[in-house]
């Protein structure tokens, strides 16, 4: 049976939240591919974002980065509060560096019990920005132009209505529980152990306007809460280097520069 085509809905609203810009380059495709197929879609930033609205005849879209094999709490939150779909289309689409276990599946249970239409799910590769032990351009380059060209044919299937929203893998329940519970980001926040070194930081600020979550702060000088849930937004971006992991000096990954990610908090 074909899905709604989303070349016949009259806009289409793509949430999304990309950490180091791999997210953004995929979601920035699919909307080019969408307009020039004359349906306007609106990006909205998820860490801008309070309350979802549905518009009337538009699809939802979510895009967002694998974390954990499932993705970050906040993203599960804002999946979580969507109002009810009363039969929207819904799609979504991931990246990650090769394995997502628990998302897909989990994401299509909680948007059907809302009553969306699950039109599509895809996840693409993009490059490691977890921590990577070194950052190649060449093969960056690649890899994200291969991701980009697989965003551009999953968005003409979605306008054609022949993408498909998988069924739900076998454990991927049991994996999406590991990024849904709040013990999973405690132990990361022992294991990754994120820091500021305030000898190297000049409290320029751009951490704090760039953390999705507002975990950082700027009084005398700039602290870290303690709710960070490694987006790896202020370790990529930082110009001083001085934001850490414990684990030792690594590559710093990211695709796009940081004016493009900075919303409303510009
Ligand atoms: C905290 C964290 C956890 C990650 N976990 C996974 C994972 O479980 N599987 C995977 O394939 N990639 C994982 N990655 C890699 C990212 O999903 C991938 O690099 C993604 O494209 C980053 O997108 P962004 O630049 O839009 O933030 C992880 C990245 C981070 C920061």
């Amino acid at each position: 049976m074909q899905n709604p085509p989303l070349k016949d809905m009259e806009s289409i609203d793509l949430y999304f939240f990309s950490g180091t810009g791999n997210t953004l380059l995929v979601v920035e495709r699919m909307a080019e591919v969408f307009e020039v197929n004359g349906v306007p879609t609106r990006l909205h930033r998820m860490e801008d974002t309070d309350e979802v609205r549905l518009e009337p005849g538009a699809a939802l879209g979510l895009g967002f980065p694998v974390a954990e094999q499932g993705t970050f709490p906040f993203v599960w939150d804002l999946v979580n509060r969507l109002p009810m779909g009363k039969g929207t289309p819904i799609f979504m689409v991931d990246t990650m560096l090769a394995y997502s276990g628990g998302v897909v599946g989990p994401m299509k249970a909680i948007v059907k019990k809302k009553g969306y239409i699950p039109i599509g799910a895809r996840e693409i590769t993009m490059p490691n920005n977890l921590f990577p032990r070194n950052v190649d351009p060449e093969k960056n380059g690649r890899k994200m132009e291969r991701g980009r060209a697989k965003a551009e044919e999953y968005a003409k299937r979605l306008l054609e209505g022949k993408a498909k929203w998988g069924r739900v893998p076998g454990g991927s329940d049991i994996m999406a529980s590991f990024s849904r519970s709040d013990r999973t980001w405690t132990f990361l926040r022992r294991l990754y152990d994120v820091h500021i070194d305030h000898e190297l930081c000049v409290n320029c600020g751009l951490c704090v306007r760039l953390c999705p979550i507002d975990n950082i702060k700027m009084d005398d000088r700039v602290e870290m809460g303690d709710k960070c849930v490694f987006c790896m937004r202020c370790l990529a971006y930082c110009p001083k280097g001085a934001i850490y992991s414990g684990k030792g000096k690594k590559a710093r990954y990211h695709a796009v520069e940081e004016s493009r990610l900075l919303g409303k908090r510009e």
